[in-house]
């Protein structure tokens, strides 16, 4: 019997593999004692895009107020419509938009989709914190994609094979999360024809998880596997990330073409209907205008993604130059540094695993990071993610200061080195660190 016994009521058995506590939790709450006690904590461990909700949005919301109804299932019509239009011309395929289900938020909807295909979930390493959980609630097998820390080239179709080749089922799911949280690397280019000639050998569904797509670095573009695999290819995404809109809760999925995408959708839309109905009202009208190609929104979500761009590319040019072995980042706003190679004085500090690492580096640094093995690395792999995203945009006043400033014509050299006392703190500190641990 489980020992998670309430005095009155017992909790579900599903619950105990996901009920140890979070280091993403303890993150926090120590940050926020540190804070309270008067701290300079530096919160590199937030994830949340942070510019404002551009006017246009906030108007469709607000004269949206009123609707009230209950909406269909995939969502209003309108709305299925301009998401079709939108990953038509963003991913340069053609979507009716029939293929398009709405829900409050991806993750809803990676749930559900996760729920509606039978098989296994192949799980590429490093991954984001939700997909493994959610497939244990659902009592789903994973089979663990291994990563290596030392490339930062993950993906072989090699292990992809040896991930099918231990499950006992003859379909699968993988999702494929490009531009990668907790990496912001996006699945090379090359490696998406093999990904997918793999797929339809297997029988293997691909959830492309793409929500970082549309926040695309500047020296890169973002390439989806669907134009590869379009017939057995969801795509996923929403308003979080590109347009900071986290809290409306507003996920998109678009599933293959003809009668399998349909059996997909419908499968989708019957778990959504016994779960949350719908996206919520107002929102769905308000995405409309989100979805619609409106030259100023458009304007707005590249200007974003290039200052997503400038902010992280300039922490990883920073660990680069301290000699930090970390992949470059290609969408997106975080970085998952490795530090095995100071593994033998962190030992000395009792510095063993990622998690111990993360706390070592709150506790003595003040630098809030996860540990790596939140996001499925091996707990000794001494990888951290950091995220830029909070990061001298820690209130809204602020995030619109970093929009001003750009706009009223600061260059980004200018904008990070005079503009971003955080960042360059955070910079500073871990260069200390790190001439600390190297000092004899
Ligand atoms: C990779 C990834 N997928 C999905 C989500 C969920 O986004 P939402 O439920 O807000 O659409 C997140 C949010 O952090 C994410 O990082």
């Amino acid at each position: 019997m489980t020992a998670l016994t309430h005095p009155r009521f017992r909790l579900s058995p599903v619950l105990g593999q996901n009920l140890t506590p979070s280091p993403t939790l303890y993150i926090n709450e120590r940050v926020q004692e540190m804070w309270a006690a008067g701290k300079h904590v530096l919160h590199l461990g937030f994830g949340e895009s942070r510019f404002p909700v551009h006017p246009k949005l906030a108007r469709a919301l607000a004269d949206n107020a009123h609707r009230k109804s209950y909406l269909p299932g995939p969502g209003i019509p309108e709305l299925r419509a301009a998401v079709a239009r939108f990953y038509g011309r963003r991913l340069g395929i053609h979507v009716e938009p029939e293929q398009v289900i709405t829900a409050p938020g991806s993750k809803a909807l990676l749930y559900a989709f996760q729920m509606a295909i039978d098989g296994d979930l192949i799980l590429p390493v490093p991954t984001w914190v939700s997909y493994a959980p959610q497939a244990r609630l659902l009592h789903k097998e994973i089979q663990w994609v291994p990563a290596n820390p030392a490339t930062g080239q993950d993906l072989t179709i090699e292990n992809l094979w040896a991930a099918v080749q231990r499950s006992r089922h003859d379909q699968h799911t993988l999702i494929l999360t490009s531009p990668n949280n907790p990496s912001s690397r996006m699945t090379p280019q090359e490696l998406l024809p093999h990904i997918a000639a793999f797929c339809r050998e297997a029988n293997v569904l691909v959830l492309s998880d793409e929500i970082y797509g549309f926040v695309p670095h500047n020296h890169v573009r973002h390439h989806s596997i669907v134009a590869h695999y379009p017939e057995g290819t969801v795509v996923l995404g929403g308003l979080s990330k590109h347009l900071s809109l986290g809290g409306w809760r507003l996920g998109v999925a678009v599933v293959p073409p003809g009668e399998a995408g349909q059996t997909l959708l419908r499968g989708v839309n019957k778990i959504g209907s016994e779960i949350w109905s719908c996206a919520t009202a107002p929102v769905e009208y308000a995405a409309v205008v989100a979805y619609s190609g409106d030259p100023e929104i458009e304007a707005y979500i590249a200007e974003c993604a290039h200052l997503h761009s400038v902010r992280t590319q300039y922490l990883w040019r920073a660990l680069h130059e301290l000699g930090i072995p970390c992949a470059r980042p290609a969408g997106g706003f975080y970085l998952f540094p490795n530090f095995d190679r100071w593994r033998e004085p962190l030992a000395a500090r009792g510095v063993h695993t990622s998690e111990e690492l993360a706390r070592y580096l709150l506790d003595s640094w003040h630098i809030a990071t996860l540990p790596g093995s939140v996001f499925g690395t091996a707990p000794e792999e001494l990888s951290l993610r950091l995220s830029t995203s909070y990061v001298d945009m820690e209130t809204d006043e602020k995030a619109r200061r970093i929009l001003e400033l750009h706009r009223s014509g600061v260059d980004d050299g200018a904008l990070m080195r005079d503009h971003h006392p955080v960042m360059n703190e955070a910079i500073r500190r871990l260069q200390q660190f790190l001439e600390e641990l190297q000092s004899p």
